[in-house]
């Protein structure tokens, strides 16, 4: 690619956390034109030289020329943006999408049937750099879009690719809504520490504390996960006592397969409802 040049549909909260990263990190280099109605950019963006910002593609200087294009506005508004994308822009070249439920065959109804289209699901991690995000690509995306795209959602945490497009509705459900499960599972273990006497600052730094540790033990680890719980079990003590409760054929994971079913269901209806 020479004289690469971004151009971002919207830089709100996911979009702006990603740019921020890219440019923080060096995963992006060259220029960058923001297009969004109001001329404010998040910290971490409006300080870098590189940066310019347009209120509407009609406004879009003709150079440099854009190179990819990264959709980062609501899902919503796509179907108001994406005309004028293919109008002003153009259609080849590659379109990335953070918008959650829109399928290919969405895009592809303003772009063409040669849209050159990565879906990116990433998750709030993200923002620290420690996101998961789940890629799914259109069959006329190139090999160097797909390897830019993943170069980019490497730069803020890891990546997996989806050959078939329902693995993303999947990965919502999973590492998509994933932080939410997470922090209310801390949420309710902070709940059951203050119940049995500690104080809100206190069981709060408990709870996080072994979360974050217990996640970097499991992702450090080649041990099955089984095999690290089982390391804190011991015979009729007290982990034990409490995971008799937790295991319970209707427990966690009985729980868990429902909540994660009730999320994919909804990500479908969505998907659907948005086609
Ligand atoms: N937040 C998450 O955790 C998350 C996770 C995965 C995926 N996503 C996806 O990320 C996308 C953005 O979500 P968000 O949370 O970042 O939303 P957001 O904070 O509301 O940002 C939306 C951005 O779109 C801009 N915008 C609005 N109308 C526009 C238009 N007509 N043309 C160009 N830009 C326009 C807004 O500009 P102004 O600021 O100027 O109004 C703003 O910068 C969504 O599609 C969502 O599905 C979000």
């Amino acid at each position: 690619m020479s004289n690469p040049h971004l151009v971002m549909l919207g830089c709100g909260r996911m979009g702006g956390a990603l740019l921020a990263q890219w440019l923080a990190t060096g995963a992006w280099k060259h220029g960058v034109t923001i297009v969004k109605p109001t001329p404010e950019l998040p910290d971490g963006v409006r300080q870098h030289h590189q940066i310019r910002w347009c209120a509407d593609l009609t406004q879009l200087p003709a150079h440099p020329a854009p190179s990819a294009v990264l959709l980062a506005v609501k899902p919503q508004t796509l179907p108001q943006t994406l005309p004028a994308c293919a109008a002003i822009l153009g259609t080849d070249l590659p379109y990335f999408t953070v918008a959650a439920g829109r399928r290919v065959a969405f895009y592809t109804t303003h772009l063409g049937a040669r849209a050159r289209l990565v879906r990116i699901m990433p998750n709030t991690p993200c923002l620290i750099g420690m996101g998961m995000t789940a890629l799914h690509a259109s069959p006329h995306a190139t090999e160097a879009d797909t390897d830019l795209a993943d170069a980019l959602m490497r730069a803020v945490g890891e990546t997996v690719w989806f050959d078939d497009e329902s693995g993303i509705d999947i990965a919502t459900a999973i590492s998509g809504s994933g932080p939410a499960y997470v922090f209310y599972f801390m949420e309710c273990l902070i709940s059951a520490a203050i119940e049995a006497g500690l104080d809100e600052t206190t069981a709060r730094l408990l709870v996080v504390q072994t979360l974050h540790g217990s996640s970097e033990l499991a992702y450090l680890s080649g041990d099955a996960l089984a095999k690290l719980r089982e390391d804190v079990t011991s015979p009729g003590g007290t982990t034990e006592a409490a995971l008799s409760h937790l295991m319970h054929p209707d427990g966690q994971l009985r729980l868990m397969h429902d909540a994660v079913q009730a999320a994919l269901q909804r990500a479908r209806e969505i998907a659907a409802s948005a086609q």
